[in-house]
């Protein structure tokens, strides 16, 4: 039997909630359970409502919804639902806020009842379960953590689908409304994984579960960098913080215990530790000034770099640890410094890229470094063996770029942007999504976007947690 026909079947056999057959339709015996995977109380309302339209290969939209595992893989542009965010779940949203009518009326559907949306929303609530229990991407193990600086949201998204799986609030964990999570930070093994809020001024940790496990005081907190080999995690000022203290943060993960590193110079922003973890490596906002900070005896080196005021948004260091790159907002510019032949970071090449590059990434191979050029809504692919543009990615989804990781693989660029200019605009009018982050996966063999991901507000720090 075919699955469309399957589900006619069901549609004229299934019980209401309160467990009597609908009085219209015949009493056949029920379809066993499990069959759709649905529970049966939202099995109801989506044969009943949604399946004339969203059954088959093409349903609405590309969404499919004949079973909960379709459901779950949403279209090809992205989730339908958020396990445990009914808020910020399109199914919802679409159903309440749809700009010219809540869907499906909009399309001449039947609007579902608000005895239908309050089942559909507890139901998302309770993490959208199957009928037998399980919490869809429960077993997720390369995640995307995508900070919302205006939402006071993480969105976590599942790298092998690249839909949106869970979310955490910030606010229903005790910080604002205004927290301004912008970094994170992830253990190497997937067990941890640290987020900087701005303006709560605090560094948090959380386990992959998403609990919250500890937290450490630190005015506007911004980047943060993780010791290879021991206990600690660096972390530098936010660029909000017009006269931070001249000083870096060094956490030992373990228990959040905070110690500050003096680096003399003001705004230190760009933060990086070398794989051996011998040196770590800063570099201020408001002076050409890049310093080198032994992480053993704490002391500092510096590096004065002619020209104008460059500020230094990010570093990144090569796999092999020879090469450290500089990513800078005034300039333009991805600077390369030498750290191999001696650590004292020597500055050794400079490569013009777009309008204020952000965060940097080397491709796992160390032979390309990626870059999002915030002015310029382009990413820059730079050959690091020519030390020339390999390419310049434009394109949807591509507005002011921000944060930056690569697939473990190196297939896959996840590329976070701002969007506070509304460039990119949502694919649905839902009357207060129009400043939509975004996340673009771009194919980095072919330098093309393969998909957008919409996220919350003011998407910008990004980084990938890898579970086994
Ligand atoms: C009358 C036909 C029709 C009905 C009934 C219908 N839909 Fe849709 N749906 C569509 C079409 C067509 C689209 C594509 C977007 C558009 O044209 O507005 C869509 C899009 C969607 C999307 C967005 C998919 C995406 O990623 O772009 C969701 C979510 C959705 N529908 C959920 C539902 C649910 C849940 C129901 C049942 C409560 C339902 N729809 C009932 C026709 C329908």
């Amino acid at each position: 039997m075919q699955h469309g026909m399957n589900l006619a079947g069901l549609m004229i056999c299934v019980l209401t909630a309160q467990g009597r057959l609908h009085p219209s339709q015949p009493a056949t015996p029920l379809v066993s359970q499990g069959e759709t995977g649905y529970p049966q109380e939202i099995e109801s309302i989506v044969n009943a409502r949604c399946l004339s339209c969203h059954a088959g290969a093409t349903g609405g939209g590309g969404l499919v919804l004949n079973t909960w595992e379709h459901l779950m893989a949403g279209s090809s542009y992205g989730e339908a639902v958020i396990p445990f965010d009914a808020d910020n779940s399109l199914l919802l949203e679409m159903a309440t806020k749809l700009a010219g009518g809540p869907h499906p009326r909009e399309l001449g559907g039947e609007m579902l009842t608000d005895r239908e949306l309050a089942i559909l929303r507890r139901w998302i609530a309770d993490g959208a379960r199957s009928s037998t229990g399980e919490v869809p991407f429960a077993e997720a193990s390369q995640r995307l953590l995508v900070g919302s600086q205006d939402e006071a949201l993480v969105s976590v998204i599942d790298m092998e689908s690249n839909v949106v799986i869970h979310t955490i609030d910030l606010q229903e964990l005790g910080f604002s409304a205004t927290a301004k999570p912008h970094h994170i930070a992830t253990e190497p093994d997937g067990s941890f994984f640290y987020v900087s809020l701005i303006a709560d001024g605090k560094v948090l940790k959380f386990n992959s579960a998403y609990e919250l496990v500890g937290q450490a005081d630190f005015e506007t907190p911004g980047m943060m960098a993780l010791h290879p080999t021991e206990d600690l995690l660096y972390v530098g000022r936010s660029m909000a913080a017009v006269n931070p203290p001249m000083r870096i943060g060094e956490i030992r993960r373990s228990d959040m215990e905070i110690d500050e590193i003096d680096v003399f110079f003001p705004r230190p922003h760009a933060i990086a530790v070398e794989p051996h973890g011998a040196y770590a490596y800063t570099a201020s906002l408001a002076e050409n000034q890049v310093v080198t900070v032994n992480t053993d005896t704490r002391e500092a080196q510096f590096t004065a770099i002619d020209g104008p005021t460059h500020t230094f948004v990010q570093f990144a260091i090569s796999p092999d640890g020879n090469t450290m790159v500089a990513a800078t907002q005034l300039t333009g510019k991805i600077l390369v410094f030498d750290i191999g032949s001696s650590p004292i970071a020597t500055l050794v090449d400079s490569i013009a890229v777009n309008a204020a590059p952000w965060h940097p990434a080397f491709s796992p191979d160390g032979r390309y470094v990626y870059v999002g050029n915030k002015n310029a809504n382009t990413v820059t692919a730079v050959d690091m063996t020519t030390r020339s543009v390999a390419a310049v990615i434009e394109g949807r989804g591509l507005a002011q770029p921000h944060g930056l990781a690569v697939s473990p693989d190196g297939r896959y660029l996840y590329v976070s942007n701002n969007n506070l200019r509304g460039e990119y605009t949502p694919r649905y009018d839902l009357g207060d999504n129009e400043l939509s982050g975004t996340v673009t996966v771009i194919n980095t063999s072919t330098y093309t976007i393969e998909k957008v991901i919409e996220v919350e507000r003011y998407a910008s720090g990004v980084a990938t947690l890898i579970t086994n």
